[in-house]
């Protein structure tokens, strides 16, 4: 099996770090050539370029390329040891850094970049012809027709996301034409089982309690909302080709059935591992083939209780909004997401409150106007644009209320 030369963006975040953890486990199997983030933590980025000996580490923050050289010569020197062989990488920065990254040379470009920003560094790898390990759902969101049209050859796209990978190992039981469901498990996120009414006054401190996950602060309160859930309704929709009507989501709390697809004959297989990205992960960088031990399985010596709720929808109507954000299509999804980010920050920054989350999000749908089905960045920008200034409006109307 040749070694696999792999680009990571967002090697700081959540998925980020697991992946390089996965890399260093298996140094056979994959090398580490490329990384890149925001630039909020560059003393961490710049020890995990000198502990990968990658050649070439980006910025997104322009400001952030003069402290990140400094952090890579201390971190340099704290490992005399290790440096003699080390060559000092190339450091890009600015918006541009990530599709730069995207385009340097490897055989994958794991995207784990939080948010559409990480659309344009798809596009480029996809492009130049990389696989993507994708994480990044927001790119398949904002922009899927883009990335259907820049995927030249099937397979290009592999999903990071536990659920889409699991759909996509369920989806090798059978044959394409014999799918009739795909089924997305949800763990409910940090207030599940709870009534609209008594979600008035929850806290972020709150939303960002997951119960099975650690994941990014974004996605964390996007799980407590549901969006999350909505946003990969549309992704495996983008990914899968199987129509809104024929996905389904229920709540899983215990977070162990990744997701299920049910056959024409009533057959559903499942897919069921302990709740760790590193293997879907893994499986992603590895694709199609598994990476031995990449996390220890479920363990069948004890007795297990896996329970399957439907969702409820008045409480959590984030799901239903993204299904028809993704029936309208055009940039409504771009839409869904771009209002949604505005709205998350508002929460976290305790502007908009927990509900007013989704409740944004719809009213700036409802006000959407006639955008066409997106055929460049520049289209899904202006709507996204758009949406956020539609979101700032409300939210400072909503605080003056308040
Ligand atoms: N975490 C999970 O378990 C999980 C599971 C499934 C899917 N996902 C998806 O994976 C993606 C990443 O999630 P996460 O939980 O890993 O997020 P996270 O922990 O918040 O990490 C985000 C990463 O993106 C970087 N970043 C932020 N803004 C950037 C920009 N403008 N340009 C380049 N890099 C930027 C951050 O860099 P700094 O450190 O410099 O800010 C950080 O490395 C999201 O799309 C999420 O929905 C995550």
């Amino acid at each position: 099996m040749t070694r696999r030369d792999i680009v990571v963006l967002g090697s700081t975040g959540s998925i980020g770090t697991q992946a390089i953890d996965i890399v260093r486990r298996n140094p056979d199997r994959f090398r580490i050539v490329g990384i890149g983030a925001g630039g909020g933590a560059v003393d961490q980025l710049a020890a995990q370029a000198v502990e990968l000996g990658v050649g070439v580490v980006g910025v997104a923050r322009q400001d952030a390329a003069g402290a990140l050289e400094g952090a890579l010569r201390a971190a340099a020197a704290d490992r005399s040891g290790v440096g003699r062989g080390f060559r000092f990488p190339k450091i890009l920065s600015g918006p541009e850094a990530m599709q730069e990254l995207a385009g340097w040379s490897c055989d994958i470009v794991l995207n784990g970049i939080v948010g559409s920003v990480g659309l344009a560094p798809t596009l480029t790898a996809l492009t130049a012809g990389r696989i993507v390990a994708l994480a990044n759902k927001e790119t398949l969101v904002a922009g899927g027709p883009l990335v259907r049209a820049a995927a030249v050859r099937e397979g290009q796209i592999v999903p990071v996301d536990s659920e889409h990978s699991a759909l996509a190992q369920c989806l090798r039981s059978g044959r394409a034409t014999e799918v009739s469901r795909l089924v997305l498990t949800a763990s409910g996120g940090a207030f599940r089982g709870r009534r609209r009414a008594d979600l008035t006054a929850v806290t972020p401190a709150q939303a960002l309690a997951h119960p099975t996950w650690a994941m990014g602060p974004v996605v964390t309160i996007n799980s407590a909302t549901l969006v999350n859930k909505g946003l990969e309704v549309i992704e495996a929709n983008e990914l899968f080709r199987i129509d809104y009507d024929r996905i389904e989501v229920m709540v899983h709390p215990q977070s162990v059935i990744h997701s299920l697809v049910e056959f024409f004959d009533g057959a559903t297989i499942a897919q069921c591992s302990p709740p760790d990205m590193r293997l879907p992960i893994a499986l992603a960088l590895g694709w199609p083939d598994r990476v031995d031990g990449a996390i220890g399985g479920v363990d069948w010596s004890k007795s297990h209780t896996w329970q399957l709720d439907p969702l409820d929808e008045v409480a959590f109507p984030a799901v239903a909004l993204a299904k028809a954000a993704g029936k309208a299509g055009r940039c409504l999804p771009a839409v869904y997401n771009a209002a949604n980010e505005e709205c998350v920050a508002a929460f976290c920054d305790h502007r908009l409150p927990f509900l007013g989350i989704v409740d944004t999000v719809e009213r700036v749908l409802e006000r959407t106007p006639d955008f066409q089905e997106p055929c460049t960045v520049e289209d899904v920008l202006a709507a996204e644009s758009w949406a956020r200034a539609r979101a700032h409006e409300m939210i400072a109307v909503a605080g003056r209320e308040a």
